[in-house]
């Protein structure tokens, strides 16, 4: 008696993907039977390559087709499921890049360490941005120390519209920040791979709309969280946040290194707290040692984009949300202006 094509189909209809509990016809898994006399030949396309589950459903489609009356021989052939027949099953997938789709540059700061004032140099080059008239947006990637809404005087919560989050805004300047992904109170204590599949689906997910830049502040330190997000989004460099002294330096080498070996360009090194003038008397004080941020940006021959003093205004600007580089007032609010001028050169001339 000759296979029907029918009742193998109708066999293979009782056969469930072990994890959708869906049959694989119901799923249109089932990519082609093909009948030989007693021989037949199942093609199968898996959801995702690597199925984990692969060598089940194999032998799950084998044994039913081996049940069929009069089939000798079974073979199942696997193969994987294009993007198309994956958005009949799940839906049509999330570009994970939807939400940076028509920002210009992604601007990553990052340091080797905490406390440098890497969120004070996001905060203010996303400012000193702003003034050059650019639209600009601020990410806070700081899941532990979640401090940009702070700098900019936010204080609402993002809201949520069509399965993307909206930034919120104050001083033009778009604000999201990863604290959204804890809620308020929430202790975030998430390590390694939650929290990179976390960061992960949240930038995909905030609609930031059309920006020139949009700045990332990095969590501080060389930890997979400052990787996860430089390689989930398109970054045109990193800059690196640094103070003068020399114990902070092993801490940048570390840091330069991380994103040199990812391919992630370092678009240049700023120094911080690099002097203080002693106001009436003029006198500059180097507090923190000197030349550490031209020494570095020596050895890995990237630019010294700035040294940024210590100034009063640096310090009140953050803790009342306004950043000093928005008032434009002082030595430090001019020195963010060179650097938003020489970031602002090299993607000019990086097009
Ligand atoms: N140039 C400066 N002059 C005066 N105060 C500054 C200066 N830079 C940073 N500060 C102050 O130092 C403190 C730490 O800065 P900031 O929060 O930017 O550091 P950070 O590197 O982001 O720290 P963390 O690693 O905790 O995220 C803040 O109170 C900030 O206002
Ligand atoms: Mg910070």
């Amino acid at each position: 008696m000759a296979v029907s094509k029918d009742a193998v189909i109708e066999a293979l209809k009782k056969v469930n993907d072990p994890e959708l509990n869906k049959s694989l016809v119901d799923l249109g898994m089932i990519d082609g039977v093909e009948i030989a006399g007693s021989a037949v030949k199942v093609t199968v396309a898996l959801t995702m390559a690597g199925c984990p589950l692969k060598s089940k459903i194999k032998e799950d489609v084998e044994k039913a087709v081996m049940a069929v009356d009069g089939v000798e021989d079974v073979e199942v052939v696997l193969t994987t499921m294009t993007s198309e027949q994956r958005a009949r099953i799940f839906g049509p997938e999330l570009d994970p890049m939807e939400g940076v789709k028509e920002v210009s540059h992604i601007i990553a700061v990052a340091s080797g360490k905490g406390g440098v004032g890497k969120t004070t140099v996001a905060v203010n080059l996303a400012a000193a941005l702003k003034g050059l008239g650019y639209e600009v947006g601020i990410l806070d990637g700081d899941l532990h120390g979640p401090d940009i809404p702070i700098m900019l005087g936010i204080e609402e919560r993002p809201v949520g519209s069509q399965g993307m989050l909206l930034p919120l805004e104050n001083h033009g300047i778009k604000v999201m920040s990863t604290a959204t992904l804890a809620g308020e109170g929430v202790p975030i204590v998430w390590r390694g791979p939650l929290v990179n599949k976390a960061i992960k689906e949240f930038l995909g997910k905030v609609k930031w709309g059309r920006l020139d830049y949009l700045i990332i502040d990095l969590p501080p330190g060389t930890g997979d969280a400052a990787l996860t997000i430089v390689k989930s989004v398109p970054v045109k460099g990193v800059i690196v946040v640094t103070t003068p002294q020399k114990v902070a330096m092993s801490d940048v080498r570390r840091a330069i290194g991380l994103f040199k070996a990812n391919n992630t360009p370092i678009l240049g090194i700023v120094e911080n707290m690099s002097y203080l003038k002693v106001p009436g008397t003029g006198e500059v004080m180097e507090i923190f040692g000197s030349g550490g941020g031209d020494k570095m940006a020596k050895a890995f021959k990237v630019p010294l984009l700035g040294k940024i003093p210590m100034e009063s205004q640096v310090r009140e600007g953050g803790d009342n949300g306004t950043p000093v580089a928005l008032k434009g007032e002082g030595e430090a609010a001019r020195v963010f202006k060179e650097i938003a001028h020489a970031v602002e050169n090299m993607m000019n001339s990086s097009k």
